[in-house]
């Protein structure tokens, strides 16, 4: 793709947690406006090899390509930025806006994480500055300096509070888009981050059993009804009791409908076809989740911020939560052990069967 115009006046651009989706929107957006500086903020091995070779590589359908950028773990080096994405893992959050809140200035900040991460950035940065959203993008640090695009999916940015005026959304919305990956926004964003965390609710419940989430999860009649159709049920009663209705943006993947395919799937008649859908050589794409690769590298999961989030609200409101406490349980005990051993799909059903005998 060659260059095209700047399409906002935005000079300079800084990624706080430059690693997978920051590193990605901040490389692609310079690849196409080599105008706008743009600061890649890391650290370890990752920072190192971007600072030695001066650029990040980018790859995905387009090939691969090496893209100029600043690297540094220093607040300093984003002052002065228009725009900053703010993409570090949800348990970092809070230490490291804290850490970089007083070089941020007036700069707007979006972030892309997964989770709920408004409650802390909040607290720390300015509220008419502060926009949140979703990503369905999948993306991976595959070794240090060099990223790779697995899947471009669409992501919905809004703004925090009522306090951020449109023009600063639609900026934003635009400086993101022209990565070339598609960017939209929202006015219920809150809803559009919901709808994307009810479905890692049951995609991190997978991971338990290193599960392939739609081919042998999904697809899997016993699975389906014994563990994801309880998770998302408690979440919609949670989200209910919470006052939140979850929205479905720019036609992106809708939690709404996803349940409704699930009860469809049981009809006998779809039976044999399913079956042979999970089992046949068309199948759908394989999606890993990063509670997964996390656990594979012995690093905390975000497990406390997607189900956890669901049963920190079922505390707020009052309401159960055994499915979803479950599952942040089970994550945990994966996180404390050394050796990883996933339990097999069948047992993780077998557990949720008994919790709901408990139930009743
Ligand atoms: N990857 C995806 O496809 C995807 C899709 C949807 C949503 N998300 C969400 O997007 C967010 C970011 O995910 P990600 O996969 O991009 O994570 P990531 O690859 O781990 O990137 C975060 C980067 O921030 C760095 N970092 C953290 N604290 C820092 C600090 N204080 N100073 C400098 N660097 C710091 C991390 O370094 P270390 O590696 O040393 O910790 C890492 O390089 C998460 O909330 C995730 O759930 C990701």
């Amino acid at each position: 793709m060659s260059p095209s115009p700047n399409p906002t006046p935005a000079k300079k651009i800084s990624i706080i947690g430059a690693g997978a989706i920051g590193g990605m929107f901040g490389g692609l957006i310079k690849r196409n406006h080599p105008d706008i500086d743009v600061v890649m903020i890391a650290r370890g091995e990752h920072l190192r090899t971007m600072q030695q070779n001066g650029t990040v590589e980018l790859r995905g359908k387009w090939g691969s390509v090496s893209v100029p950028v600043t690297a540094s773990s220093e607040p300093n080096a984003v002052e002065g930025s228009d725009l900053i994405l703010f993409t570090v893992k949800t348990q970092d959050t809070r230490e490291t806006a804290e850490r970089f809140a007083s070089s941020i200035g007036s700069a707007t900040v979006v972030s892309l994480q997964n989770g709920i991460n408004q409650r802390i950035l909040s607290q720390i940065l300015p509220a008419d500055r502060l926009l949140v959203g979703m990503t369905a993008t999948n993306m991976g640090v595959i070794a240090p300096g060099v990223i790779q695009c697995t899947r471009r999916g669409m992501s919905v940015i809004g703004p925090a509070s009522p306090e951020v005026p449109h023009t600063v959304v639609e900026q934003a919305r635009r400086l993101l888009d022209s990565s070339g990956l598609p960017v939209a926004s929202s006015d219920a964003i809150l809803g559009v981050q919901y709808n994307k965390l009810l479905f890692n609710t049951m995609g991190y419940a997978s991971v338990l059993s290193a599960t392939d989430f739609l081919r042998d999860g999904i697809l899997n009649q016993n699975w389906r009804n014994s563990v994801a159709m309880p998770i998302l049920e408690e979440g919609f009663r949670v989200l209910h009791a919470a006052g939140i209705t979850v929205e479905n943006a720019c036609g992106g993947s809708d939690v709404l409908r996803f349940r409704r395919l699930m009860k469809i799937l049981n009809l006998p008649c779809l039976d044999t076809i399913v079956r042979g859908v999970a089992q046949g050589p068309l199948h759908p794409p394989k999606l890993v989740f990063s509670v997964y690769q996390d656990l594979m590298r012995n690093r905390p999961t975000e497990i406390d911020y997607v189900n956890g989030e669901i049963v920190r609200l079922a505390d707020e409101v009052g309401v159960p939560a055994p499915y979803n406490s479950k599952v942040v349980r089970m994550v945990h005990e994966l996180e404390r052990a050394t050796e990883k051993h996933f339990h097999s799909r069948e047992q993780i059903a077998k557990h949720f069967r008994e919790l709901t005998g408990k139930q009743r």
